[in-house]
């Protein structure tokens, strides 16, 4: 008997051994190498104690940008039919300018960007739109939502507006335009067309949705402040539409016009309804039957560069996800990220556009250019003149050969093709994102540099998305989601542009250790990496699995929590789990009457849903333990084996007995 147990516990032994060493492993491939001690939880907190003095107004009009070469805005109106932005209001926010000291962004600068400093409660910031109105102290006129129709404002506003635009097109709510490729449909490239010298460039916002998307109060307003505060605030240089993936193919959208209308009026809430358009997965097979998957994951720009392909009246095109919400005004936030982009030049913008810029290391913005431009000598960077072996670009040919003759006035003033939302990465360096190695059709396979910038929202141009569509319908030629858009663009030698928007995060930990996380060690001329001379190439963002827990802290980040904290405290419903007020994030401010107001910032993701939009950036950390775990365990077991494979051989201790 005793022959018998003894190896059984020597094999138990093992086994213990081996998970044990599995653990180890894991927590050696998962540890936090930078040991980072977080800043106390009010670090940077406005004064609580201050008794600032607070000015409330409502945004003015006048305080928009006016393009100089076309005629001035028309006034437009809200769902209450009252003018917006000229006079006091109840269709106008409130927003409040308080003698404190603002909350400092770890990452980008209001002022860079023209951002205004400014506060809102949720009440100031929503109310307009409804917020709270179920409440007796709701102090606005109660509108009727689902008998307001946002399409019909919008267009009433271009209409008034329609001498600012060439081309005036309507949201035509009953028009389909979407359809399937005909057999044998010729797709052309883009021509470029120079930038329109005397009218506004016309804008649309897509906000993504899918079926099964549960719109929740906040959802709502959230839509509701978006469209006001572009579309209708902005005299129609803006137009909202919401893009619904049908996910049930079984409602043939496309086979009746019956079918299409029923499944408007089945996904999307009556007020919307007019600004939407609907596509299912046969309507990306038919468009591109060569690329293998068109899944949101892989593919969530397809339905993009449709819409672009149908809806010609636009230059450019918004992608918006239905978690990310502003805490300022939707429309000037846009506008400071498109404004700061036509003020760029082209020259070595995407060594630019890959760092976190923080003031406090890099200067002003300009500081950072002259710095970039120090680590590349003067030389173009890598968007300069690119090309892949795939196809000839269509963009402009730089206008002076020697980039180093260009002071940085090329492109200064032209809209950008693709403006990020976030900074972006050089994929081929990336060691542990999941998609680095994923591609289709490029002849170069993996040797071609491709971009990320995460996550997979931005505005691209029209040119950009056909340019896209071109390779993908006609040469089956792909790159995963978030590294479509960015890398075409610079492929195709079109502008990039990463404006540096104010992000916050929270626990904090001090600038220069984020700076080394985010930026990678040394300051910006000692970036000299052959493949990536002028570029920020921080661990957390090229070794992302151990880092994690640093980028998921962002106030807008995909994978983030911080967001939904910050907005559950704003709203005034506790966290979920608590409702301890001294958590307040310090970012936020409770005045004496105990408002809470929020710094201007763009969040993302605010969850209200299960959003299918949202893409992990790789395996995590958990694969990796139970990678490592199962590694170790495979070997522990080999030996184990090995060794009672010898004993046998040997006969040297037991062979099993047979009563
Ligand atoms: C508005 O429409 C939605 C969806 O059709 C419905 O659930 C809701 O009860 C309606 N609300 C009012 C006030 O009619
Ligand atoms: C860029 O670098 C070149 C070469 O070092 C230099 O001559 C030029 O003045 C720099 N330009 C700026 C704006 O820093
Ligand atoms: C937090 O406070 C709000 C308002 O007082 C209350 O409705 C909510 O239930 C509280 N939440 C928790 C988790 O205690
Ligand atoms: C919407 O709500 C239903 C019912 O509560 C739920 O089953 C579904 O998962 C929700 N959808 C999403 C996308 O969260």
């Amino acid at each position: 008997m005793t022959k018998v147990g003894f190896p059984r516990i020597r094999v138990l032994a093992l086994l213990f051994i081996a998970l044990s060493l599995g653990l180890v492993g894991t927590l050696l491939v998962t540890r936090d190498d930078a040991r980072l001690e977080p800043l106390p939880l009010a670090h940077g907190r406005p004064d609580p104690n201050a008794r600032p003095a607070i000015k409330t107004a409502s945004p003015r009009e006048t305080n928009i940008k006016e393009w100089s070469f076309a005629p001035p805005r028309v006034p437009c109106v809200g769902p209450r039919g009252l003018v917006l932005g000229s006079e006091e209001n109840d269709d106008n926010l409130r927003e409040s300018i308080i003698d404190i000291s603002y909350p400092r962004p770890f990452v980008g600068s209001h002022e860079t960007l023209g951002l205004g400093q400014t506060w809102m409660t949720a009440a100031e910031r929503y109310g307009p739109y409804g917020w709270e109105e179920e409440k007796p102290s709701y102090d606005r006129i109660k509108v009727a939502w689902n008998s307001t129709d946002w399409a019909a404002l919008q267009n009433q506003c271009l209409e008034r507006n329609a001498r600012r635009f060439k081309d005036t097109t309507p949201i035509r709510p009953t028009e389909r335009r979407f359809r399937m490729r005909k057999p044998g449909e010729e797709v052309r490239l883009p021509a470029i067309h120079p930038q329109a010298a005397e009218h506004v460039p016309r804008t649309a916002i897509v906000f993504r949705a899918f079926e099964g998307y549960n719109y929740t109060k906040e959802d709502l307003v959230n839509l509701r402040a978006t469209i006001a505060e572009t579309a209708l605030r902005y005299g129609g240089e803006y137009t909202a539409f919401i893009l619904v993936d049908v996910k049930n193919k079984e409602r043939n959208i496309f086979s009746s016009e019956e079918n299409y209308q029923r499944a408007v009026r089945e996904l999307v809430p009556p007020e919307f309804q007019g600004m939407a358009v609907l596509f299912d997965e046969t309507l990306l097979q038919s468009w591109y039957p060569r690329i293998k998957s068109h899944i949101t994951t892989y593919q969530v720009m397809q339905p993009l560069q449709l819409f672009g392909l149908f809806y010609p009246e636009f230059d450019h095109y918004w992608q918006l996800e239905l978690d990310v919400r502003f805490t300022g005004h939707a429309g000037r936030y846009l506008a400071a990220m498109s404004d700061f982009a036509r003020a760029q030049p082209r020259k070595q913008s995407i060594e630019r556009s890959t760092w976190f810029y923080m003031p406090t290391f890099h200067g002003n913005y300009s500081d950072l250019l002259a710095a970039v431009n120090a680590t590349l000598e003067g030389g173009g960077g890598l968007g300069w003149d690119m090309r892949i072996q795939d196809f000839e670009p269509i963009g402009p040919r730089p206008p002076v050969d020697d980039p180093r003759d260009d002071n940085f006035e090329w492109g200064v003033g032209e809209e950008a093709d693709f403006i990020a939302v976030g900074p972006c990465t050089h994929v081929q360096y990336m060691v542990d994102w999941a998609w680095r190695h994923w591609y289709q059709g490029l002849r170069a396979g993996t040797g071609t540099p491709r971009w990320m910038c995460q996550p997979a929202m931005g505005r691209a141009s029209r040119t950009l998305l056909l340019a896209a569509h071109h390779a993908q319908a006609v040469q089956g030629l792909a790159v995963h989601s978030e590294v479509t858009l960015p890398s075409f663009a610079l492929w195709h030698g079109l502008k990039l542009v990463a404006p540096p928007h104010p992000v916050y995060r929270d626990p904090q930990w001090p600038l220069d250790k984020m700076n080394e996380m985010y930026n990678g060690p040394g300051d910006v001329e000692s970036h000299k990496k052959p493949g990536m001379v002028g570029m920020a190439r921080g661990e957390a963002i090229y070794r992302i699995t151990p880092h994690a827990y640093i980028t998921t802290s962002a106030s807008f980040w995909y994978s983030s929590a911080f967001p939904d904290k910050i907005y559950d405290a704003w709203l005034s419903r506790g966290f979920r789990g608590g409702n301890d007020s001294d958590d307040l994030p310090y970012l936020l401010w409770r005045s004496e009457d105990g408002k809470i107001y929020a710094p201007n910032m763009m969040l993302h993701p605010v969850k209200t849903n299960e959003n299918l939009i949202d893409l992990p950036a790789g395996p995590g950390p958990v694969a990796y333990a139970a990678m490592g775990g199962v590694v170790v365990f495979i070997l522990c077991l080999a030996a184990a084996g090995l060794r009672w494979w010898r004993l046998r051989r040997g006969g040297l201790l037991y062979t099993p007995l047979r009563r």
